[in-house]
């Protein structure tokens, strides 16, 4: 069904341009990052700052351990949730040909094998990784879907996937001697990895360790004030399981049955919306603060954070 779209967008990857594709989490915008060109594009489209370091993109293990030193406990996390949403910060290997503009000049890399079939064709045809961050303007939210897709991008070529089908980015973590430090909160949760490793010490970075964690981030255009106990008249509601609030503007509930999977799916695309909507801000029932509900909460905390 894309086949076309995969030889299109491969053909413009071996020219050094960027492309838009699906993966499980959110969308990523693309290109090779071998090519030092073409990786400084991305960071141009997506008025990113050449600080804020890029996800490599492999299809299989096997590419990594090429170009990255692989530990132990990195192994064995690769082996539990690869394909998936996991980011592994890998230090790259003498002689590797990842640009070093992918990740600021330092040997430090994160890499993960996305679990969307979309993607995966399209890198197994490529004989570079795909560096890639998320398909929107930098500090903006990230997209599950190509109809949120910024104005400023759409001249760029794109694969339309459908919808992603987890809604909220990967996790990036480092492993360390007893188990993992979490840069990044993200679809892969810290109860997933405790069930599979329960002997691991997992950390979490509450402040700014990975570049893309600066405090103003993921944020829609219309001001947004979290944990809402009631609804002011110009705001719209983005709202979290059964209760009484209500919006004179436009009401979206994430999940009505107060699930979290579901909640996730909505997320992006639902504060899209509302970002649309007549209001002058939206305002966020609590979500709790466990398992994806503790990403969303990181989220919201960052798009609500006033400078
Ligand atoms: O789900 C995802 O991770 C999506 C899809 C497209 O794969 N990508 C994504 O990329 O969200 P981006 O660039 O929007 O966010 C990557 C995050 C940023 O917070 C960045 O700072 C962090 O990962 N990161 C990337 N490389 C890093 C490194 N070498 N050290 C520390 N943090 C890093
Ligand atoms: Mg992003």
């Amino acid at each position: 069904m894309h086949e076309k779209t995969i030889v299109e967008a491969k053909k413009r990857l071996f020219r050094g341009e960027v492309v838009i594709f699906p993966t499980e989490t959110v969308y990523g915008i693309g290109s090779n990052a071998e090519n030092e060109d073409a990786v400084k594009l991305i960071y141009k489209v997506k008025k990113r700052p050449l600080n804020n370091p890029l996800i490599c993109h492999f299809s299989n293990i096997r590419e990594i351990e090429k170009n990255f030193i692989l530990k132990e406990k990195d192994i064995e996390l690769a082996k539990a949730f690869w394909p998936g949403p996991l980011t592994l910060i890998l230090k790259k290997k003498e002689g590797s040909k990842i640009n070093t503009l992918v990740s600021n000049n330092q040997s430090l890399v994160g890499c993960r094998i996305p679990n969307n079939e979309i993607a995966l064709d399209l890198i197994k045809e490529l004989d570079f990784p795909l560096a890639a961050p998320s398909a929107n303007i930098a500090t903006k939210t990230s997209i599950t879907s190509i109809n949120d897709l910024d104005n400023e991008l759409k001249n760029i070529f794109c694969i339309d996937g459908g919808s992603s089908v987890l809604g909220l980015e990967s996790t990036v973590l480092q492993t360390t001697k007893e188990g993992c430090k979490i840069l990044r909160l993200g679809s892969l949760t810290i109860e997933e990895i405790k069930k599979k490793f329960s002997e691991y010490k997992i950390e979490t970075i509450e402040s700014n360790l990975s570049p893309g964690n600066q405090l103003k981030h993921y944020s829609p255009n219309k001001a947004i004030r979290i944990n809402a106990e009631n609804v002011f008249d110009d705001e719209a509601l983005l709202n979290f399981g059964k209760n009484n609030l209500k919006s004179k503007i436009e009401d979206l509930n994430l999940s009505i049955r107060a699930d979290l999977s579901e909640a996730s799916y909505n997320f992006y695309n639902f504060l899209n919306i509302l970002d649309k909507s007549k209001c002058n801000r939206i305002a966020v029932a609590p979500i709790p603060n466990h398992g994806l509900g503790k990403t969303m909460n990181d989220r919201l905390k960052r798009a609500a954070y006033e400078d």
